[in-house]
């Protein structure tokens, strides 16, 4: 059996959604593509190469394989990944990969778990991998469309088109949450504040997406970057490119763990299509109504 799940975009909170703040997220029209066939030992291929049960190659769809075997056991399966979602670069695709695993074992094993099952699941995977996270992503991959996080509340933020930019510098999600659980560890209040303002941008950004007023967002998304780099997850290559964009008159921030990874950006279509001409890594999408789902 054959499913997919789909990557997302932090439009703001990354990092203060770990400590319970708000945070906006949308799925996005990239999916990763997962096939399982029965089979008498494990055989799982994408684009890392072709392994077993491989927990360095191969982390999240090993420990999905095994979390799956908590609720059924199984000789083997033969599982092929192909993915629209670049990988470590804050767009979701350790979620997606995870999602669209667990979504086709469950199908092919008739195992009838709920999305919600699969997204407990996943979330555990998440942990297993990366000790840390609020999960976010798998949410996102398990039921598509744009969230109010932890609220769980959909937000309408109808057509949108979103710049993206890739850095090609790997976003470790793991890596640069410990390094914002240190700061917090060594400037509490500050880094309190920074959290709460970050939340509290999120909260004033909703109205504003409801109702595409691109110059408000804009400054929101401006600050949102701001904080994000005064906590360490920007990168020069990411500063290079925001304030290239800026210049533009295109308001963007990273978007996930940072550190690389790629950046998002908003403006008036004509100029979003002039930055597509200046940036050979920048492409366009979409937001995405539908999680995952059977192909
Ligand atoms: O880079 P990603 O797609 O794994 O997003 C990480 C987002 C964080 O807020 C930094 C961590 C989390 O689990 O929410």
């Amino acid at each position: 059996m054959k499913a997919s799940a789909p990557g997302k975009i932090f439009l703001f909170g990354e990092h203060a959604v770990v400590y319970g703040k708000k945070a906006l997220v949308t799925a996005i029209d990239l999916r990763c593509f997962a096939e399982v066939k029965k089979r008498d030992d494990f055989r799982i291929s994408s684009p890392l190469g072709i392994t077993g049960i491989d927990f360095k190659k191969h982390p999240y769809i090993s420990h999905a394989v095994k979390r799956f075997m908590e609720v059924k056991e199984i000789k083997g399966a033969d599982i092929e990944v192909k993915s629209q979602i670049p990988i470590a670069s804050g767009l979701g695709s350790s979620s997606a990969v995870t999602v669209s695993v667990l979504k086709a074992l469950d199908a092919e094993f008739e195992t009838s778990l709920t999305d919600e099952d699969i997204y407990e699941m996943a979330r555990k995977v998440e942990l297993d991998v990366q000790g840390i996270g609020s999960g976010t992503d798998p949410f996102l991959s398990t039921y598509g469309g744009c969230w109010l996080i932890p609220d769980r509340k959909p937000v309408s933020i109808g057509k949108f088109y979103f710049l993206v930019v890739n850095t090609f510098e790997e976003s470790i999600t793991g890596e640069m949450v410990r390094k914002v659980a240190k700061l917090k560890e060594t400037f509490p209040e500050v880094v309190d504040s920074i959290m709460d303002a970050i939340g509290g941008l999120t909260i004033s950004a909703i109205p504003y997406l409801e109702k595409r007023d691109i110059d408000s967002i804009s400054t929101l998304m401006f600050m949102n970057q701001c904080l994000l780099k005064s906590l360490g997850v920007s990168s020069d290559k990411i500063d290079t490119i925001v304030s290239e964009l800026n210049s533009m008159g295109i308001a963007s921030k990273l978007t996930g763990a940072g550190g690389g990874g790629c950046v998002i950006g908003i403006g008036s279509n004509e100029k979003l299509t002039e930055a597509t001409k200046k940036f050979s890594t920048a492409f366009f999408v979409k937001p995405e109504k539908e999680g995952v789902r059977i192909e």
